[in-house]
């Protein structure tokens, strides 16, 4: 079947300009100047004909960072594969990148196993796997190099969560080393985790309980200290390394420093820390605060991290924006942590409003149109292996298109106006000026006009290359 998208500008990383795409079956075949005689051909032969005039036509999102069935704080993410990526096609992310989980005593290849079960047939668009490595072994950094032909070539390490991710600076060189070796890429989760326990106990004892002390216990020097350190430790093992949800500017000044130097650094920041606030958010009345308990914590507006985290994207020391999607209810799950904070599962849920919430940030002047396509499409795909399929609207490329309405409204509204499976949005109230209006994932559409026109059983497991994105 043919499919031409006709009459759209087509945005790009570099620039934009009108013109139509051509598709066959899954696949950009063609990047045609405006009035070619495609039209009249899929017209002929009875292929589609998408109109998109007045609107962008851009790559689908890829969301790097998610977290599906999440094991934590003794419950789950309530995304499963299936809710979380219907969700992320309603919002125009067609692939995402999601973390197998490999805990204290656990095996690597068992882990991936039982992600690979959980996503496979279950899955609206494509996903692919980073693996955390929770438990730094010989065992684990054997697994390292094995993933790699499996298609797995980032693995997550955590500088927080003692007892539970946490590896020592010894295991973090480690498995940094073996990464030189094999070309995979760190991520890393930078927290000093052993600091913010003692403060985290501190305020239990003084009976600061509420949701607002799980921001003032993870202070911007235990993510700054903490990146400071990996940095150090990547440069010792010569390992380009990925420092995930960022929030503090702090943090960030580190890493443009180590970019500067000519390090292969790169910063992920995520939607959460770049709208929402300390005050205004986790600071809300009573529990409410429970909402936006994450980690690294959302951080305090009078500080101006948000502006400077905006600054940052503009700079280029920001390399991608992913959503760290991993939501919980308020009932059951987030009810957890009443008069503890620090028993409230820690996570946020946006995976379906990244792409217009980053949208928002053109409409405001913060951000290039371009800017918006590379952080959210382009440089995800180059940073983790998957540019010229995927991030890029190309002949070559996988059909991952979305038509985005520049004149459309998107209201984040009261109620459930999402499809992401949370009793709450923390989002509400957020009002957006541009809409998805069509996704195609490998050339089918999968929404439109409002209406879901997918199945769960879309969604491919996606094997990635090296990263394309190092100095
Ligand atoms: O609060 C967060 N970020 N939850 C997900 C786990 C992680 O550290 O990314
Ligand atoms: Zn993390
Ligand atoms: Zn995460």
């Amino acid at each position: 079947m043919t499919t031409l998208i006709t009459g759209g500008t087509v945005v790009s990383a570099e620039g934009s300009a009108l013109q139509d795409v051509l598709i066959d079956g899954d696949t950009i075949v063609a990047v045609l100047a405006p009035g070619s005689n495609a039209l009249s051909e899929v017209r002929r032969s009875a292929g589609i004909v998408i109109d998109a005039s007045r609107k962008y036509v851009i790559p689908g999102g890829i969301d790097a960072h998610t977290h599906m069935e999440m094991p934590f704080g003794g419950t789950f993410a309530s995304d499963t594969f299936e809710t979380g990526t219907r969700a992320a096609a309603w919002g125009g992310t067609t692939t995402i990148v999601d973390f197998v989980v490999q805990a204290h005593g656990q095996r690597v290849q068992d882990q991936l196993a039982a992600w690979h079960d959980k996503a496979s047939g279950n899955c609206a668009v494509d996903y692919a796997f980073h693996q955390i490595i929770g438990d730094v072994n010989a065992d684990s950094l054997k697994a390292m190099d094995e993933l790699i032909d499996e298609g797995i070539t980032s693995f997550k390490l955590f500088m927080a969560y003692p007892g539970v991710f946490l590896s020592s600076d010894g295991q973090i060189l480690q498995a940094m080393q073996k990464a030189a070796g094999n070309g995979s890429l760190i991520m890393m989760h930078a927290e000093n985790g052993s600091a913010i326990d003692v403060l985290v106990q501190q305020a239990l004892e003084r009976g600061d309980t509420a949701p607002y002390f799980h921001g003032t216990t993870r202070p911007w020097q235990t993510e700054q200290e903490a990146t400071h350190r990996a940095v150090m430790l990547a440069d010792i093992a010569g390992a380009p390394l990925y420092i995930v949800h960022v929030s503090a500017k702090q943090a960030l000044a580190r890493i443009a420093e180590a970019r500067n130097a000519g390090q292969n650094v790169f910063g992920e920041t995520c939607p959460q820390y770049l709208y929402l606030s300390l005050e205004e958010n986790l600071g809300a009345p009573g529990f409410e605060g429970a909402k936006w308990v994450c980690s690294t914590p959302l951080r305090s507006r009078a500080e101006g991290h948000q502006d400077e985290l905006w600054r940052y994207l503009r700079t280029g020391d920001v390399t991608t924006v992913s959503t760290d999607h991993c939501p919980f209810c308020m009932k059951d799950q987030k009810e957890l942590g009443i008069g503890n904070f620090a028993k409230i599962p820690n996570g946020i849920g946006s995976v379906e409003h990244r792409m217009d919430l980053l949208y928002q940030g053109v409409v405001d002047g913060r951000i290039s149109l371009q800017k918006w396509v590379d952080v959210a499409c382009a440089a995800p795909a180059r940073m983790f292996g998957l540019y010229g399929k995927k991030g890029v609207i190309a002949a070559g490329a996988d059909a991952d298109i979305v038509i985005y309405d520049p004149n459309g409204h998107t209201s984040i509204g009261l109620g459930k106006t999402h499809h992401m499976n949370m009793d709450y949005s923390a989002w509400e109230g957020y009002e957006i000026d541009g809409h998805v209006d069509t996704v195609l994932s490998r050339g089918k559409v999968i929404v439109d006009a409002g209406q879901y026109l997918g199945a769960k059983s879309d969604g491919r497991f996606v094997r990635r290359g090296l990263s394309q994105n190092l100095i």
